[in-house]
């Protein structure tokens, strides 16, 4: 079999250009020369989210995203995080090689303890521990299966390099038990800015959904932020976001084209946000199309993600056992 290349994505909210630029799409290139294994990491999503109608919803949403995308579950293992039982029994085991203050130090969590502070709250109010555990969980979705790359956006940088740290201190008491794996983080992509120059993200409400209805696309592009600057006046395309936004979409040529008229004049915002909606349209029509279709088939979605998680569970099993008898649990 080929080397793994894994990677999951929360089903949190809908799927944006950020996503698609900083992971499916390179995570999707891959799987010509890896065996690619894609997952809908919903007990990651459990965090944060507490409607349950919503969750479900979502679910649906990312897995018919990566299809629509180009996942062909005929060569990728397509499945859903919570069909996989193996996960929280390898959390566990994997938990009690990580060092408490490897996740006091986890982004996520240090930011909600920083901010309950600089509010002269308890440190850790509001905080359930799911969060505290989140980076473990997710070095068991990456060890579980052998995984050799990972593919992530920028903002995932500190959690391969926490899996990384658990599989070494495994290792150290074991012997060579699990695949140390490696991050493959994009350079040209790594942070996609959104509608405010902020990274692109669910949790700040800026973003570009890939797949929402064409009119609620066109208008979520013309509320991205520039400044107040005419079309005549000369400006610098590097330090604007709509620019940043267009260089993903526009061909080298008409990006040169774009690029001058920033610096000499002649560039009016609202025609570019125009032709960036268009642009985008048409990168993913195809995708929509499916996209579409696939949503109003949940029965196939079920039918893929459950034939996905056989096949996750039959690599799964062999490395799960195998750290069991090294530890003695079994
Ligand atoms: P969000 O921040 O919108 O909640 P997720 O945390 O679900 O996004 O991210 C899913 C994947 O997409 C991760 O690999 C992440 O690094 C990548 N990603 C998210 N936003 C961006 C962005 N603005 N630029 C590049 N990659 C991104
Ligand atoms: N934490 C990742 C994110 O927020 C999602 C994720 C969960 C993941 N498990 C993973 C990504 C394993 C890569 C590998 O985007």
């Amino acid at each position: 079999m080929k080397p793994i290349a894994l990677t999951g994505i929360k089903p949190t909210g809908n799927p944006h250009i950020g996503n698609y630029l900083g992971m499916y799409r390179p995570a999707l290139e891959l799987m010509d020369n890896y065996q690619g294994m894609y997952f809908v990491a919903d007990y990651h999503a459990l965090t944060t989210m507490r409607d349950p109608q919503t969750l479900r919803g979502l679910v649906y949403e990312v897995a018919a995203s990566w299809l629509a995308l180009g996942l062909d579950p005929e060569k990728a293992i397509f499945f859903r995080q919570s069909d996989i039982p193996e996960i929280p029994e390898f959390t566990w085991i994997l938990s009690c090689f990580t060092s408490k203050g490897l996740l006091n130090r986890a982004h996520a969590y240090k930011d909600a303890v920083d901010e309950n502070l600089a509010n002269n709250h308890d440190p850790d109010e509001g905080i359930n521990a799911g969060l505290f555990y989140y980076p473990v969980l997710m070095a068991a979705d990456i060890l579980l299966y052998g995984s050799a790359v990972v593919p992530v956006g920028l903002d995932q940088k500190q959690h391969i390099e926490i899996t990384r740290d658990i599989a070494e201190a495994f290792n150290r008491t074991y012997g060579d038990v699990l695949t140390v794996p490696e991050g493959i983080i994009q350079d040209s992509v790594k942070k996609v800015p959104g509608l405010d120059g902020r990274k692109m993200s669910k949790s700040y409400g800026n973003v570009i959904p890939i797949f929402a209805p064409e009119k609620q696309l066109r208008k979520q592009v013309m509320r991205i932020v520039t400044d107040s600057k005419r079309p005549e006046d000369p400006k610098d395309p590097e330090s604007d976001n709509l620019f940043n936004l267009l260089q993903f979409f526009a061909s080298p040529e008409r990006l040169e084209e774009i690029r001058q008229l920033y610096t000499n004049g002649g560039a009016a915002y609202g025609d570019l946000k125009k032709e960036l909606a268009a642009l985008i349209l048409e990168e993913f029509a195809e995708a929509r199309r499916k996209f579409d279709a696939l949503i109003a088939d949940k029965a196939y979605i079920d039918q893929v993600l459950d034939e996905g998680a056989e096949k996750a569970r039959a690599i799964a099993r062999p490395i799960l056992a195998k750290a069991r008898k090294v530890t003695g649990i079994d």
